[in-house]
């Protein structure tokens, strides 16, 4: 791609653009305002899939706030509903379509309710086609490179009373000042990037995504400056690769710069990141975690496989034994350093020996959790094209073995943590059993007695006993 047509595109916060937008939405809240006659429309937003979407989630919700609308969690009572969708695996899309074709009743119960689509499933042609054309009830229809653009296309929807379907090609451009509407009063999501490029050949993300683009670092800041300032006590920074951010900004910058400058602000708080791609992972960004004030001791590095000949057919740019180095110098360096990854088992071509390599490699490493994924055919992806001869049936079964092993590995590492005293965050009240669900550095779940007062706040538990993965312990 060329890199320098991106940044000329990207170097902007479009006044103009935002100020046009605004317009749309003071139209949508005087449409909306004659519908409902005083009383607030309600919107239900349901997001699939991964933080970028719950923060892409967030910034409709702030246009729609800013129209004037409040939400609800019952599709029944809405106005507006709005599926953010995914598209990262077969089951992903499958929900969706399940979902979406619940709807169809709804309609026709409530025929003034609009009901839109968007995110990454909307970003492949032949999916949004079928989906349009599937369900005539769903009014509105974009992409995630038009998600700016919402107040304009809802308002052409409402106005127009006709069916809009939008997908942009334009995938390299940042729009800043977009207003965002939190979900959470102390744990918040920062994107500081956008796409990806590495094009993992079994990932439909770059895909869908479009092309990695990078925050400037000031915008980054102010924006982590602002959170802290307001309360927020748990930030994840976001991103497909974090550890190439800053690639064609104008200003030379690496992520594990922008974390060590956030972590110079005052206050009591977490600094988290994802995702890691341990092809650009840098001992410097690890430096960095050891001697940080606010970030967390916690790494999650994705390996996807422990055989360096599947991680070539995937496209991931490093081996095991670069893998290996980038862990026991995370080790080395940040005492108790808590390590998660995710992991795809049968990869095309993959074969039990292979497998075998993603089992030791667990063992040798005792992540503290993993994300796994059997693999799932995207359309579009080279993997896709791959023999793979393995059945499904036997793919579960080495599933079934790895969970196994990492179930094993997971309590006795919690085990070792009983007498410890954490450093834990209150986040909400367990409805099964009433106790606090908590979090540790670490981002493992420490349950608590307490009252619910405490949500929010950061605490000192003693930990007490492990339950496989879940550690219980008491306020001190
Ligand atoms: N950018 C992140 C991952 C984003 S997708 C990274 O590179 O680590 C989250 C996870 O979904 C991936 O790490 C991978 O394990 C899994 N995944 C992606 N595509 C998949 C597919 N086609 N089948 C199964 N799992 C997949
Ligand atoms: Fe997908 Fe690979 Fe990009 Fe992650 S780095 S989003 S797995 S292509
Ligand atoms: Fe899914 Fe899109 Fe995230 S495909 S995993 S929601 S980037």
């Amino acid at each position: 791609m060329d890199r320098s047509i991106a940044l000329q595109k990207s170097d902007f916060s479009d006044k103009n653009f935002l100020e046009k937008q605004d317009y749309y939405l003071n139209l949508i809240s005087e449409l909306m305002d004659i519908r409902k006659r005083g009383e607030k429309p309600l919107a239900f937003i349901h997001t699939y899939g991964c933080q970028q979407n719950v923060a892409d989630s967030e910034k409709i919700k702030g246009m729609l706030y800013k129209a004037g609308f409040d939400f609800t969690d019952k599709p029944d009572d809405a106005d507006f509903i709005l599926f953010n969708t995914c598209a990262v695996r077969e089951h992903a899309e499958d929900r969706v379509f399940g979902n979406v074709g619940a709807l169809k009743n709804l309609k026709r119960k409530h025929p003034q309710t609009l009901i839109a689509l968007c995110g990454c499933m909307m970003e492949q042609k032949h999916i949004a086609d079928r989906m349009y054309k599937s369900f005539p009830f769903v009014s509105l229809v974009f992409g995630t490179h038009s998600l700016q653009n919402f107040p304009e296309l809802y308002y052409r929807t409402l106005f127009s009373g006709k069916r809009v379907y939008e997908r942009d090609n334009d995938d390299k451009l940042i729009y800043e000042g977009i207003p965002v509407k939190r979900d959470g009063t102390f744990k918040s999501w920062l994107p500081i990037m956008y796409g990806c490029d590495n094009f993992c050949t079994y990932c439909i993300v770059p895909y869908v995504r479009g092309r990695e683009r990078s925050r400037k670092k000031d915008d980054v800041i102010n924006e982590a400056r602002e959170l802290i300032n307001s309360g927020y006590k748990d930030i994840t920074l976001l991103g497909q690769n974090v550890n190439s951010y800053g690639k064609g900004l104008e200003e030379k910058t690496t992520f594990a710069q922008l974390i060590g400058e956030i972590d110079q602000i005052e206050g009591d708080y977490w600094l988290r990141f994802m995702t890691s791609h341990p092809k650009d992972c840098s001992k410097e960004l690890i430096d960095t975690i050891a001697n940080g004030k606010h970030i967390s001791k916690h790494l999650h590095l994705p390996f996807q496989s422990g055989s360096d000949r599947v991680l070539k057919q995937m496209n991931r740019h490093y081996d095991r034994k670069k893998y290996l180095e980038i862990i026991n110098y995370a080790k080395e360096r940040i005492p108790d350093v808590s390590l998660t990854s995710d992991i795809i088992v049968g990869f095309p071509g993959e074969t039990y020996e292979d497998f075998k390599e993603t089992l030791s490699l667990i063992k040798e490493v005792k992540f503290t959790s993993l994300f796994t994924f059997i693999y799932s055919p995207r359309v579009g992806t080279p993997a896709a094209e791959m023999a793979d001869p393995i059945s499904a049936e036997e793919k579960s079964k080495w599933f079934r073995e790895l969970l196994a092993v990492q179930e094993e590995i997971a309590a006795k590492r919690c085990a070792s943590m009983v007498g410890n005293n954490e450093k834990i965050l209150v986040e909400s009240v367990n409805e099964k059993n009433g106790k606090l669900q908590c979090r540790n550095s670490g981002n493992i779940i420490v349950e608590c007695e307490g009252s619910s007062d405490l949500i929010g706040t950061f605490q000192t538990a003693k930990i007490t006993e492990a339950r496989n993965w879940i550690l219980r312990g008491k306020i001190v």
